[in-house]
């Protein structure tokens, strides 16, 4: 079995941090999001991975992950000219798949669990295709199952305005070799793209076999910078303590908390879950949960929680708690000197500052 893993489209959703970086490459618990994807494939035992990146910003996905030697598995870059839709993303993947079967995992998703009982029952069943289902509150945003009254699936409608059930099929699917006959029979939807959801309703209208399982602990971008913070939240909230950086005797590390090496914690206090990355240097300072503080942050006499610091960021001297925040790399936040006593700002095209 193979895995095809998505790394493309726009991400104009979450600008602007997305201006500069891809979205799969935000960190999560100081992990990129693409990495979640990876994780969960190799954890289900397949090593042939092709990873299908946009022409426009593909470099920087292969850049991080090379040719996946160091991971142990072996990474092939498939390149997609426009985010054309997820079944062009299948339909362009078909020389690399050959003729195994494979899972389809949308690379903006994440799923606290793993796979693996999904793969069985596929396999158990003997299976052309595998949904993986979720309850959600706002199923309209989503490819959404219809059931008959056994509880078989019998349709799927991508982001219905009236939808037929409170699911939503979720980014992780399996599939056998008649998803390509589906993928070539299916025409563009009006919004132009050709949809994973038109793919699956044929195989359902065709009579091949689709298997279906719910999915918990499931989380995928839905649009807002906030969306990230509930990731985090999920993520870390599985985390184990470890402490492989310094904690000086002043301070005070509760709950499950990672200190990674090179990180100093002096003076402070920190309630887990919470994750301290590479190097940072956190100084008089309270880091409270579901924070994670990238590589090379340094944290001086200020509050911090629930955020996302991505790498080198600083906050210096800042009395009023930082909370609910997304703060890029190489961002800084001090307190200025000297008079007047003003707000001093330079932020990029679409940051957002909220001021108490
Ligand atoms: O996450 C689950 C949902 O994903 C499903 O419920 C929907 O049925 C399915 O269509 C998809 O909906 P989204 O509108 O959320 O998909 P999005 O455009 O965000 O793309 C998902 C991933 O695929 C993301 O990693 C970007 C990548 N992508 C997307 C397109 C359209 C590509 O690599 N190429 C593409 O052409």
């Amino acid at each position: 079995m193979k895995a095809l893993i998505t790394a493309g489209g726009r991400g104009t959703r979450l600008r602007p941090i997305t201006h500069t970086q891809n979205k799969h490459l935000i960190p999560i618990a100081n992990k990129p999001i693409l990495r979640y994807a990876i994780d969960a494939v190799k954890e289900s035992g397949i090593t042939d991975i092709g990873i299908v990146v946009g022409v426009d910003n593909g470099q920087e996905v292969e850049r991080a992950f090379g040719d996946g030697s160091d991971l142990g598995v072996r990474f092939t870059y498939i390149w997609q000219e426009a985010p054309l839709g997820l079944a062009h993303v299948v339909k362009i993947s078909q020389e690399f798949i050959g003729d195994d079967s494979f899972v389809f995992y949308l690379g903006d998703n994440i799923v606290v669990g793993g796979i693996e009982r999904f793969v069985q029952s596929f396999r158990d069943g003997g299976l052309d295709c595998y949904l993986t289902l979720a309850r959600v509150r706002d199923p309209e945003r989503f490819g959404v199952p219809e059931f008959d009254g056994t509880g078989r699936v019998v349709a799927v409608e991508e982001k219905p305005s009236v939808p037929k059930s409170p699911f939503a099929v979720s980014g992780i699917y399996i599939y056998g070799p008649a998803i390509f006959q589906a993928v070539n029979a299916i025409e563009p939807s009006r919004r132009g793209e050709l949809e994973i959801s038109d793919a699956h309703d044929y195989l359902l209208k065709h009579g091949y076999k689709v298997g279906h399982g719910e999915i918990t602990g499931w989380w995928k971008d839905t649009g807002m910078p906030s969306d990230l913070l509930e990731a985090n939240r999920l993520v870390l909230s599985k985390i184990d303590e470890r402490i492989d950086g310094r904690v000086d005797s002043e301070s005070d590390i509760a709950g499950a908390v990672v200190i990674e090496e090179g990180a100093e914690v002096i003076a402070s206090r920190v309630r887990g879950p919470a994750i301290i990355g590479r190097g940072a240097r956190v100084v008089d300072t309270y880091v409270g949960p579901y924070s994670s503080i990238g590589a090379g942050c340094v944290l001086e006499h200020c509050e911090v929680e629930y955020s996302i610091l991505m790498d080198r960021v600083t906050v210096r001297s800042v009395d009023v708690r930082i909370e609910g925040s997304l703060l890029g790399n190489d961002v800084e936040i001090c307190r200025g000197a000297g008079k007047p006593r003003v707000q001093r700002f330079v932020l990029g095209e679409q940051s957002r500052v909220e001021l108490m």
